[in-house]
């Protein structure tokens, strides 16, 4: 076993999953300004220092992606880096640097930050990462997303990739089919499949150590536009199958991204697609919002009240990581 495929199972074996709390400055300060809290570095650490804190990081949270400014900063006389270590959880970094118009088809995006990434790894590296992130962007319409999109992403991922590997980190590979549109969960299912294939084709051109990567698809879903809604069990059936048909055996795991689903919502898809998962993947969560919303809302309200919002949050973890086992219910949504 390679010590990437080492990392890799550490972060989502056991019913453990991925707390993406990565959001750039310019999308934390959205985030708590929608819920009337200012966006000043005390508080956005005081909120995640509050996260990482948590009972249920040691049972439920594998890895954290986090973003440049967090990993920099320190919690009393340890870093954030130490304090998540403490968990036995490993600590990622989010690398790419946003997405920005696609020359050539402007209305799509291409995302940026390989230029000086080698340098920026061995830094991040000696910071206490293990693993990274960087996030692909598509949209759906009847154009998009066009070949050129889904080439550019592929391309620039395996380079990222690549980079990661060779610095000894596991690389998350995060091409995000966007949920936004009318277009049906069949249309989703295809450019998912087209976008994850190509991913993968660019992988294996760059020589990437497949056992040493994570995969970080979006679900395949109705557009957020799209009236119909078809069920979780559709949902999972059309997953599993694009999965099954684009993602090399090698791979160890997938870590969905929750894309804008309600925390409910993505506990359920991720419940249904673990019970009926016939592949040899593992199956598991890398939510940002579905893990962080509830927890989010509670600290704004009083952001001295550590173990209110920590009660909130042990209790979503928990109910992820029961769906990344197939043994989540309804019912259990009730909190006390
Ligand atoms: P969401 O789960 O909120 O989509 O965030 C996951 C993520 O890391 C997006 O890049």
């Amino acid at each position: 076993m390679s010590e990437l495929n080492k990392i890799a199972l550490k972060i989502i074996s056991e019913g453990k999953g991925i707390l993406a709390a990565d959001e750039s400055t310019g999308t934390m300060t959205k985030r708590l300004e929608a819920v009337n809290v200012k966006s000043n570095e005390e508080n956005r650490l005081n909120f995640r220092k509050t996260l990482f804190t948590s009972e249920s990081m040691k049972k439920c949270i594998g890895g954290v992606i986090l973003y440049d400014e967090t990993i920099r900063q320190s919690a009393g006389s340890i870093t954030i880096p130490e304090l998540i270590s403490q968990s036995g959880t490993v600590v990622g970094i989010k690398v790419d640097t946003g997405a920005k118009p696609l020359a050539g088809s402007p209305n799509e995006k291409i995302t940026e930050g390989l230029d000086g990434l080698r340098e920026r790894l061995k830094e991040y590296y000696k910071l206490g990462a293990r693993f990274t992130k960087w996030r692909g962007v598509y949209s759906i319409s009847d154009k998009f997303p066009s070949k050129l999109s889904i080439h550019s992403n592929a391309h620039a991922l395996a380079r990222y990739a690549a980079l990661v590997q060779e610095c000894g980190m596991v690389p998350i590979i995060e091409p995000e089919v966007l949920m936004e549109g009318n277009h049906s969960a069949q249309v989703c299912y295809e450019k998912t499949c087209d976008v994850i294939k190509k991913c993968f084709e660019e992988l294996i051109l760059n020589k990437i150590d497949l056992t040493g990567v994570i995969l970080k698809p979006n679900m395949v879903l109705d557009g957020a536009k799209n009236i119909k809604k078809i069920k979780s069990e559709q949902v999972a059936q059309l997953t599993l199958k694009c999965l099954e048909e684009s993602v090399p055996r090698e791979v160890p795991g997938v870590a969905f991204l929750s894309g804008g689903q309600s925390e409910i919502e993505a506990t359920e898809n991720l419940n249904v697609i673990n019970k009926a998962n016939n592949t040899k993947f593992i199956m598991t969560y890398s939510y940002g919002r579905a893990l962080q919303q509830s927890a989010l809302k509670h600290w704004s309200l009083n952001i001295k009240d550590t173990s209110g919002t920590q009660k909130v949050f042990n209790h979503r973890a928990n109910l992820c990581s029961l769906a990344a086992q197939g043994k989540w219910s309804r019912n259990l949504e009730i909190q006390s």
